[in-house]
């Protein structure tokens, strides 16, 4: 931490950082200027998901453990910061396997017949996990059903694809179920409402483009907007307006772009909080064609076996290389938010693989660089807004204003070797305070040295494929309104 007092913000003198490495190492000195009126997209978070019972192993650890691997999680000094939840909407009849029970098992036998809801308090461990993250003061949680219950579909089952009976090009002798299934969204939303959970977004698919064994319902850009202007409807009449609908969480960035100008063509953008999409099946590109936010909502290395690995060669499972993913997502397609897939995952499912950040094994856990990945972005709260930075080599660099002024600037050295970065074009707006954090092959999120040079600029090592992140702060009272 670097302590500056407000008038001297630019007059004091320090050296700039160095070490007794250095001095084996020539050290680029590598100087990147913040432009704070060139703004980009808003960002509403990071995230992850405990969806398919996942959620439990943290209800069933002892403590201090769970309260170590919550605190990984949310906690926004010491663990990843994370503020977005995406929690599964249960379709299942029943808990058997890891799948997620809904809270309309049996529908009534027309589709305007009174529903009996059952809610267990549970969800899954869903509900435990989110108002643990409220405690942490997570304010987004996204509720995401991967199908309506069977009763409502064309195949009569929540697994296997088939479509929400009344959407275009479904003909269901049970009739017209789209009110049913909007009214069941705004009874899980008002279900949590009442357990202290504040449901702030909304999907009703999950990778539409893709027929599974476990629950799945397939629809179209087009699909997915006939529901669409039921569901907008329906929240705003039972007062949920602040509830933003998502929508389609498509297996890949290509499909996703097909379901926004779909939805386009239909006339639903202005309904929608955020266009969403997966990158499983194609790699986000270049800023999706829409005015909508864009959200990636779930993505994870499924194939690589469990790597605690920061770097080793670029793998999938590296936690650099989820610093690149994310970066890229951020600064190259103005996405808004980027979700992990599972938060926490046990050594069983799917063969120990890298789509977890947290491996849990029974009482014990093992943490990835993955989340440490993710933690340098915490320095990042929801609101913050992009803006322009430029300059440095083999550096990528992104900088946002954060709702409270304080400017986060995140850094990537794309190098092997060290390198001092200067971030300038911040002096002038009142801060008092400079702190930075660095995650590579040896550090998790430590905080490091930071110096201030007499011509401006915040400076800090590091070290070769490492990551570091900046936040400079405004002063605590007055002063703080200066973007
Ligand atoms: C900063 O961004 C603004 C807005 O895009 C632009 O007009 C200005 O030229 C930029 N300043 C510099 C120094 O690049
Ligand atoms: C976050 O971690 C810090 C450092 O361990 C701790 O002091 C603080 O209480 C934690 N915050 C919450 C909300 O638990
Ligand atoms: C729920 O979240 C919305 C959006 O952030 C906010 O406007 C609203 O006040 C919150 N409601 C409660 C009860 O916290
Ligand atoms: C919505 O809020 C208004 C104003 O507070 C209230 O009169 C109305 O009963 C509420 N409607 C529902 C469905 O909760
Ligand atoms: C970025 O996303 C915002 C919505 O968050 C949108 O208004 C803007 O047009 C997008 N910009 C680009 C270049 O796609
Ligand atoms: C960490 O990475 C640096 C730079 O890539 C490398 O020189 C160093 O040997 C690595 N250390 C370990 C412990 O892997
Ligand atoms: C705000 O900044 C101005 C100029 O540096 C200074 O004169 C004033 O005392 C500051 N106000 C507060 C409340 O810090």
């Amino acid at each position: 931490m670097h302590l500056i007092p407000a008038h001297l913000a630019v007059l004091i003198a320090a050296p700039l950082g160095v070490s007794a490495s250095a001095a084996l190492t020539p050290r680029q000195n590598q100087r990147i200027t913040i432009n704070l009126s060139q703004k980009y997209q808003t960002i509403d978070g990071f995230g992850f998901s405990g969806a398919f019972q996942r959620a439990n192993l943290i209800v069933n650890l002892q403590e201090p453990k769970q309260s170590e691997v919550l605190n990984l999680l949310f906690n926004t000094t010491s663990g990843a910061g994370f503020s977005i939840v995406r929690n599964g909407i249960g379709s299942s009849q029943d808990s058997s396997r890891d799948y997620m029970n809904t809270i309309l098992p049996v529908c009534p036998s027309t589709s305007s017949g009174t529903p009996e809801y059952k809610w267990d308090g549970k969800d899954s461990g869903q509900l435990f996990l989110s108002q643990q993250a409220v405690k942490f003061g997570v304010k987004a949680f996204y509720g995401n059903a991967w199908s309506a219950p069977g009763c409502m579909k064309t195949n009569g089952q929540d697994t296997n694809g088939g479509t929400l009976c009344g959407v275009s090009g479904t003909s269901c002798r049970t009739g017209d179920w789209r009110q049913a299934y909007a009214n069941y969204l705004v009874k899980y939303v008002q279900l949590y409402a009442e357990s202290g959970v504040n449901v702030t977004h909304l999907g009703f698919l999950n990778e539409p483009d893709f027929s599974t064994s476990y629950a799945s319902m397939l629809s179209s850009g087009t699909q997915a907007a006939d529901f669409i202007k039921v569901l907008r409807p329906t929240l705003d009449r039972a007062n949920l307006t602040h509830v933003g609908i998502n929508c389609c969480e498509a297996t890949g960035w290509n499909v996703a772009n097909q379901h926004a100008q779909e939805m386009i063509s239909a006339g639903v953008e202005n309904m929608l909080n955020a266009v969403t999409s997966h990158e499983y099946t194609s790699r986000i590109g270049s800023p999706m064609r829409t005015r909508a936010k864009v959200w990636q909502t779930e993505y994870s290395d499924l194939s690589g076996g469990w790597s605690t690995a920061w770097y080793s060669n670029g793998g999938a499972g590296d936690g650099f290389t989820w610093a690149n993913t994310v970066f890229n997502g951020i600064v190259n397609a103005n996405l808004s938010a980027y979700l992990f897939w599972e938060g926490i995952q046990d050594r069983a499912t799917n063969n120990n693989n890298n789509e977890k950040l947290i491996l849990i094994d029974g009482q014990n856990y093992q943490v990835s660089k993955r989340l440490w990945a993710f933690a340098q972005w915490r320095v990042v709260r929801p609101g913050a807004v992009r803006v322009g930075v430029s300059g440095g080599s083999n550096l990528r660099s992104a900088a946002f204003v954060n709702v409270d002024g304080s400017v986060a600037v995140v850094v990537i050295n794309s190098g092997t070797g060290s390198q001092t970065v200067s971030v300038a074009g911040w002096e002038a707006q009142g801060m008092q305070e400079v702190r930075a954090w660095l995650t590579d092959n040896q550090s998790d999120a430590k905080e490091v040295a930071v110096s201030v040079a007499t011509d401006g600029g915040a400076s800090a090592v590091v070290t070769g494929r490492g990551m570091i992140s900046f936040l400079l702060s405004a002063p605590a009272v007055g002063n703080s309104t200066v973007f």
